[in-house]
């Protein structure tokens, strides 16, 4: 009943939101009433009765995503229903990446994946692939460290070839964007001196040659799929999102298949709010598509008297609570503001399972829902911005 219900009541927006497209119209009810609220109490569902984010998204045309864990969706009930009614495009957490597909040299294991793309079909998402070319999570028997290999630089480009056309091939026609390379800058602007950078050098190649070589390799494996270039802190103007910059405008003149950059998005109220939307939009317009693809919102929490060392995922204070909601809908903002920013991925469904807390001790309370997956206020806020913000439309 409540998913018929639901149902009902997405159908109704989906149609109030195409009839009146654009119109700077009063917010209803349910989409004001729960931002007035906080936390739904434990066993309150009826905030998932309200227009989802996904059929709110429906009014911009701009795709909103999640990272998925695939240790839960399917298995734990609550979780799986969020990923399949909140979102309209979703990216595997850790199932494409090269350690996962390929545990073993030659021997592939796409079950998880597999299981990611048919969830999507099901539901009718779009998926991001993440990711073809990292120095991280590599299969042990390829680099334990991201930066050595026992591998001679002609057996690293070859490998890294198969790799990623037997990916792109196996997943053909069935990925919206690819997260190509991810990664490839320090913050400094320097190249990363990743395995696959030095096997080029080595090769008396430009290290960066690997950038273009995958790219191309997988426009072959799927000339449909867009192609993107990931990477974190290009949100704020400085020597990497330059140094970036000015590789896609060289990637560009070489004709490299490029169709767009990722903007990770991993924010923390310490830092300020970058200036997001001049970032965004000066990569669109080199011509790029442009995308939120790994937003979360950590912030200093405190600590679990009952077991010292570790930490609740409660804000330390009503301030930095407060920090994050602006940055959340600053972010969506800046996205609906630039028409080319064509998505909007969050890292994770809740706060219990976020990547946050295992690296930055004492930070946490990054995400939309909270550790019992009840939605927390910054989820009513991106609601909010999505009804309310008057954005161009996406194709
Ligand atoms: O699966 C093993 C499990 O068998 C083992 O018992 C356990 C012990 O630590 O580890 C498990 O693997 C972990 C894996 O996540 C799956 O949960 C790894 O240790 C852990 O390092 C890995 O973390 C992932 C991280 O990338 C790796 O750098 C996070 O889940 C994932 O959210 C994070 O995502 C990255 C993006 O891909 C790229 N941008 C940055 C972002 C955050 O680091």
């Amino acid at each position: 009943m409540r998913i018929r219900h639901s149902f009902l009541v997405s159908a109704l927006a989906v149609t109030a939101l195409i009839a009146t497209p654009g119109a700077a119209m009063a917010s209803p009810d349910h989409v004001t009433e729960p931002h007035e609220g906080q936390h739904a109490q434990h066993g309150d569902h009826s905030w998932a009765t309200r227009p989802s984010l996904r059929t709110l998204s429906m009014r911009s045309g701009l795709k909103v995503g999640t990272a998925v864990n695939m240790d839960l969706y399917g298995s734990d009930a609550a979780y799986t229903r969020i990923v399949d009614q909140q979102f309209n495009t979703v990216t595997p957490e850790n199932v494409m990446k090269w350690q996962l597909v390929e545990p073993t040299q030659g021997t592939y294991d796409w079950a998880a994946a597999d299981r990611l793309v048919a969830g999507a079909r099901a539901n009718h998402q779009l998926v991001r692939g993440h990711t073809l070319v990292w120095h991280n999570q590599l299969p042990s028997w390829f680099s334990t460290d991201g930066t050595t290999t026992s591998f001679t630089p002609q057996q690293v480009r070859d490998l890294l070839h198969k790799h990623v056309v037997d990916e792109v091939s196996h997943f053909r026609g069935k990925i919206w964007q690819w997260d190509v390379v991810n990664e490839a800058f320090n913050d400094d602007g320097t190249p990363r001196q990743s395995v696959f950078y030095k096997a080029y050098e080595a090769l008396g190649l430009n290290g960066l040659d690997y950038v273009a070589d995958a790219f191309r390799w997988a426009h072959q494996a799927d000339p449909h799929a867009l192609l993107f270039y990931n990477d974190y802190n290009l949100e704020f103007t400085g020597a990497k999102s330059n140094a970036v910059y000015d590789f896609v405008k060289q990637l560009q003149a070489q004709h490299v298949p490029i169709d767009g950059v990722g903007f990770q998005g991993h924010l923390d109220t310490q830092y300020g709010f970058p200036d997001l939307q001049n970032n965004l939009q000066r990569f669109a317009d080199l011509g790029l598509k442009v995308a939120l693809t790994e937003v979360d919102v950590r912030t200093f929490v405190q600590p679990d008297p009952a077991n010292p060392g570790t930490y609740t995922d409660t804000p330390l204070t009503p301030e930095l609570q407060a920090t994050q909601e602006s940055y959340w809908k600053q972010t969506l903002q800046a996205c609906l503001d630039v028409p080319q920013c064509i998505s909007y991925t969050v890292w994770g469904v809740a706060d219990s399972n976020s990547w946050i807390p295992g690296v930055f001790t004492g930070e946490g309370a990054a995400l939309l829902f909270d550790d019992n997956l009840n939605p927390k206020p910054q989820y009513q806020d991106l609601r909010q911005v999505l009804w309310t913000t008057k954005a161009p439309r996406r194709a």
